[in-house]
């Protein structure tokens, strides 16, 4: 028997609705012991959920197989279709588009590759690869269809990623020049290209193919999401941070974002390149690092915040013992002696959650030199402020707001989250003895990240904080392109130049009085 007539028994139609199999009538993501094919674009960890050959083929058969909705959330599909309907954009261009029958090529490929191996994940990759070559010969010539050399290539190319790997991720994830990948459903996927938001002209064949993918790079860091736990936050072997969240909280279908890191981190010579902070800048922030000043980076999301407070880190010198507590491990610090802390979401029941207060708490006491804590975002900001006022000068965080005065605000308010009791004047208190440096960072516009300001805390006025500017972005206007205008300039001298000088660390005062710097337009940047 052919192998077009071996698929075909399997239903009676010549289409890819009718030679895939079955779809099982279950949650898009079918549960099962098998492990990841080989080949995954992300590194594997043993003993972890992955789908089945199964679910693997019905994901694989293309849009027609997609399997029902799940019977506890009975009307999320339509609903979930109606969303799509509504933020549908314009067609681009979709593999079904450029080759009609792919999506019956490819599940009579993935078809006969499970015949022939009963378990994909074992057979060697290579074997595979050539394997789907010659599958993918058989099935062009008993369809008739005749391509040209360089279009078979690519059609094989695109099998591969599909069925041994993650589908229209795994061009994005070699591109360097993507630093994050945001895919809203099957049908929508956004990529930012040097810090500029694009629609990717591509799409996944279904919500089941997309979930197989998720399910694939969830599972190879040994986590799991479905209807149970439908939100995950991970991070990838590669650094890469990734968020999923899928229907029926996600109402357009399966929701990724993925962050993704350079295995080179930026170094303050990159920042200063992309005009980010100019040398003055950051000439002073280095010094008060070096001088155990204790800082809190600012910013919005995706400001850069994470990456400048690694730039910071780095600056730490190489006899103290760091120890950095993080939600998913991002900071690449290069000293010898650091102790990394991820804190752990809860498991299936909703236990074992062991949040970045307790680790906080807990590396108090493990005698750190300095304490980096990749972000505030609730109680963790008292127990954060008590250790830099007793004793654990020159840590480090990092904190969602959007000016230095704001960042003050959101510390107060993260400090009522613990469940303390104190009046706020005494909170402010804590905090003006607490902190020394705020660096605020934001992300303009036309996707250039720059450090808009460098504020002291000076004090407690009675009343309120108080601030004093060192140095600040000043934004001009837009050009025609849309990119942002300004420039840096100093504003004050810092109160903290003589205590500086006194340990050992003292910068020239005459980088306070330097001329304005313009910053470089976005495209000259690599931001
Ligand atoms: N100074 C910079 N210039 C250009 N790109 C940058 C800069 N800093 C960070 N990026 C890029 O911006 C993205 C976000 O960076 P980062 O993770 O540091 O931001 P964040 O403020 O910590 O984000 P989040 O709020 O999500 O934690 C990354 O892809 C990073 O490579
Ligand atoms: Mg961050």
């Amino acid at each position: 028997m052919s192998l077009l007539e071996r698929v075909r028994t399997k239903g009676d139609g010549d289409d890819a609705a009718t030679v895939a199999p079955a779809a099982p009538a279950a949650a898009p993501l079918a549960p099962s012991e098998a492990p990841a094919p080989a080949g995954v674009g992300v590194a594997s960890a043993g003993g972890q959920r992955t789908p089945s050959r199964l679910a693997a083929a019905v994901a694989a058969g293309g849009p027609e197989a997609a399997a029902p909705a799940p019977a506890s959330h009975p009307g999320w599909h339509e609903r979930a279709e109606a969303v799509r309907e509504r933020h549908a954009g314009p067609a681009h261009e979709s593999r079904s588009a450029s080759l009609p029958q792919y999506s019956a090529i490819k599940a009579q490929v993935t078809m006969a590759l499970l015949e022939e191996y009963s378990d994909v994940s074992k057979a060697p990759r290579e074997r595979l690869v050539a394997k789907i070559g010659e599958l993918t010969n058989s099935v062009l010539g008993e369809l008739s269809i005749s391509i040209t050399r360089n279009d078979r290539q690519r059609l094989v190319e695109q099998l591969i990623n599909d069925v041994l790997g993650l589908g229209p991720l795994e061009g994005l994830l070699k591109n360097p020049e993507i630093t994050e990948i945001m895919i809203n459903g099957p049908d929508k996927i956004y990529v930012e290209r040097h810090g500029r938001l694009q629609r990717y002209p591509a799409k996944f064949d279904s919500s089941d193919h997309l979930m197989q993918i998720i399910d694939r790079i969830v599972s190879s860091v040994g986590r799991r999401v479905d209807e149970s736990s439908p939100m995950v936050d991970a991070r990838l072997k590669d650094g890469s941070r990734v968020n999923v969240i899928i229907p029926p909280l996600a109402l357009q279908g399966p929701t990724m974002t993925i962050r993704r890191f350079s295995k080179d981190p930026f170094t303050i010579d990159n920042l200063i390149e992309f005009g980010t902070l100019t040398k003055e800048m950051s000439t002073f922030i280095k010094a008060c690092v070096r001088g155990r000043m204790n800082i809190v980076v600012s910013g919005g999301t995706g400001s850069g915040k994470t990456t400048t407070l690694n730039v910071l880190s780095g600056w730490i010198p190489d006899d103290e013992r760091i120890i950095t507590v993080e939600d998913s491990a991002e900071l690449q610090l290069h000293q010898e002696h650091v102790v990394t802390l991820e804190s752990r979401p809860a498991n299936i029941e909703g236990r074992g959650r062991i949040g970045i207060r307790e680790l906080v708490i807990n590396c108090l006491r493990m005698r750190p030199d300095r304490i980096v804590v990749g972000e505030c975002r609730g109680g963790e900001a008292l127990d954060m402020l008590q250790a830099m006022n007793t004793g654990h000068d020159g840590s480090l965080t990092t904190v969602h707001a959007n000016s230095p005065a704001d960042a003050l605000s959101r510390l107060e308010t993260m400090v009522l989250m613990a469940g303390t009791d104190l009046p706020s004047r005494a909170i402010r208190e804590q905090i003006a003895a607490a902190v020394d440096i705020i660096v605020q960072q934001a992300r303009l516009r036309d996707g250039t990240r720059r450090v808009t300001a460098i504020s002291e805390v000076t004090g407690f006025d009675g009343d309120k904080v108080a601030l004093n500017d060192i140095f600040l972005y000043h934004q001009e206007g837009l050009d025609e392109q849309g990119n942002v205008i300004g420039h840096f300039a100093p504003a004050n001298v810092p109160d903290c130049l003589e205590t500086l000088k006194s340990i050992g660390e003292g910068v020239d005062p005459a980088i306070f009085e330097a001329p304005a710097t313009p910053t470089p337009k976005a495209e000259d940047s690599a931001a």
